[in-house]
């Protein structure tokens, strides 16, 4: 007989907002055959799982001593499992590798879950594994927000990017599963919804079962008619596929949050050629130009890598030039981190590490300079706040529209529903606020 009722699982996610929703049905497909409760306490767990991320060296390399960690750490009949990119790209080396972790289930191969548990030396790594129609058992991390698979796989080359090789080629899921899982999701509270994929404004080219294509403006003008619903966000969508009708939906429609992650990765016309990103530094400023012209209150958030094979000191001022022009709201920096499986590795020009460093800095420097700029002029002005978390200090926490992180001392029935907020101060990255007016 299992031991039903009291199983302790510890799970640590690392990287990207899919696996954060990965792990997400990894909990509840466990616990739609047996019954886990989550615990923050390794030495407490009866299942210890770690879903890990590859797209750079450095969190690869914190996996195993992670493991080694563990092991030290867990009850003698402990089980270990490692799950999503790396043990996508690793595979059988893991168990090679740290020969106590008990199983190895991939990206794309989160359904097979529960029966890895129970077979010990199970490597279910499969990138081309079809997850696009099962109905992966419901949980959710917060009581308001839900988050949507909507593709699996990326089908561009980025020449700098392992997640091809993790994840698979791209699939899109039928628009009638994403439509009632979201409907699920709102029946029983949520508000908004995060709708994910690798490159999720590429939404609907292929779908396994050969339907006719479908595009993703006409996905968020299908989800933005379920009732209840207020917000939708989405992530990651790629600068090339952001045309004119894409751009004229994201600022018509009141339920999208103006809010908006345009991946640069580099300014220079000619490093972003030997990226394989598909667009040039004009066509990238247009696009953000056009979204802010249509959207004057839009935030822009933005990926930056430095250093990349051959970026010489001026292309990467295209990358500083790129940044002023658009002053973004918040960068994700990184520096190159060469990775297996891509073409880019096998480039003969590497970059040194010390001058990637200081373009690093130079980066997050005249970042943080237009982050205050920016939080700064929205002091003075009202903005509508959707109110989901109280904090331990009393006050309530919320996002806007355009997804500011607002706190606000006021009482926690406002938790639920969206209140106009005065703003009265500004940090670098979150604003402070009083209540107006009470709507809702
Ligand atoms: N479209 C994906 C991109 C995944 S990788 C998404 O959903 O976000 C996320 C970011 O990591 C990329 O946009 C890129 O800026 C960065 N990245 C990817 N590969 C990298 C590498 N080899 N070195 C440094 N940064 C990398
Ligand atoms: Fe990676 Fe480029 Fe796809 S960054 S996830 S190959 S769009």
């Amino acid at each position: 007989m299992e031991n039903l009722g009291n199983k302790k699982l510890f799970i640590e996610t690392l990287g990207c907002a899919m696996n954060t929703r990965d792990t997400e049905h990894i909990i509840a497909e466990l616990n739609s055959k047996d019954n886990y409760e989550t615990t923050e306490d390794v030495a407490d767990a009866d299942l210890i799982i770690i879903n890990t991320c590859s797209v750079r060296e450095k969190p690869v390399a914190k996996l195993f001593s992670e493991l080694g960690q563990f092991k030290k750490k867990k009850k003698p009949n402990a089980k270990v499992g490692v799950c999503g990119c790396t043990a996508s790209h690793l595979g059988k080396e893991i168990i090679k590798k740290a020969p106590y972790v008990d199983f190895v289930v991939g990206a794309r191969n989160v359904s097979k879950i529960s029966e890895a548990v129970q077979n010990k030396g199970t490597v279910e790594i499969d990138i081309n594994h079809d997850e696009t129609d099962y109905e992966f058992a419901q949980y959710r991390n917060s009581l308001y927000k839900v988050s949507v698979n909507i593709s699996l796989g990326c089908d561009k080359k980025c020449t700098f990017c392992i997640v091809p090789a993790t994840r698979g080629e791209e699939i899109s899921i039928p628009p009638e599963l994403i439509i009632g899982e979201i409907q699920k999701a709102v029946d029983n509270g949520a508000k908004e919804v995060f709708l994910l994929g690798q490159n999720v404004n590429n939404y609907g080219k292929n779908f396994s079962d050969g339907r006719d294509k479908f595009n993703f403006t006409k996905l968020l003008q299908a989800i933005s008619e379920i009732e209840k619903l207020e917000r939708i966000r989405f992530t990651s969508p790629h600068p090339l596929h952001m045309d004119n009708e894409f751009i004229a939906e994201f600022a018509s429609n009141p339920k999208i949050c103006k809010q908006i992650h345009v991946p640069l990765q580099a300014g220079s016309t000619k490093v972003l050629k030997d990226m394989k990103r598909g667009y040039t530094k004009e066509w990238f400023i247009d696009r953000c130009q056009r979204i802010k012209s249509l959207v004057p209150e839009v935030r822009i958030s933005t990926d930056i890598i430095v250093g990349f094979p051959g970026e010489t000191n001026e292309e990467f001022k295209d990358t500083i030039d790129v940044i002023n022009t658009v002053k973004f709201d918040q960068i994700f920096n990184f520096k190159y981190s060469p990775r297996p499986e891509t073409e880019a590795l096998h480039m003969s020009n590497q970059v040194e590490d010390d001058i990637a460093s200081a373009r690093l800095e130079e980066v997050i420097a005249l970042h943080k300079n237009h982050q205050v700029e920016l939080m700064q002029e929205n002091v003075g002005k009202t903005m509508n706040v959707f109110f989901e978390e109280l904090k331990p200090n009393g006050e309530i926490m919320g996002f806007s529209d355009n997804y500011c992180q607002i706190f606000v001392e006021a009482s926690e029935e406002l938790l639920g529903c969206t209140v106009p907020i005065k703003i009265i101060h500004a940090n670098r990255t979150s604003l402070k606020g009083e209540v107006v007016a009470k709507e809702n």
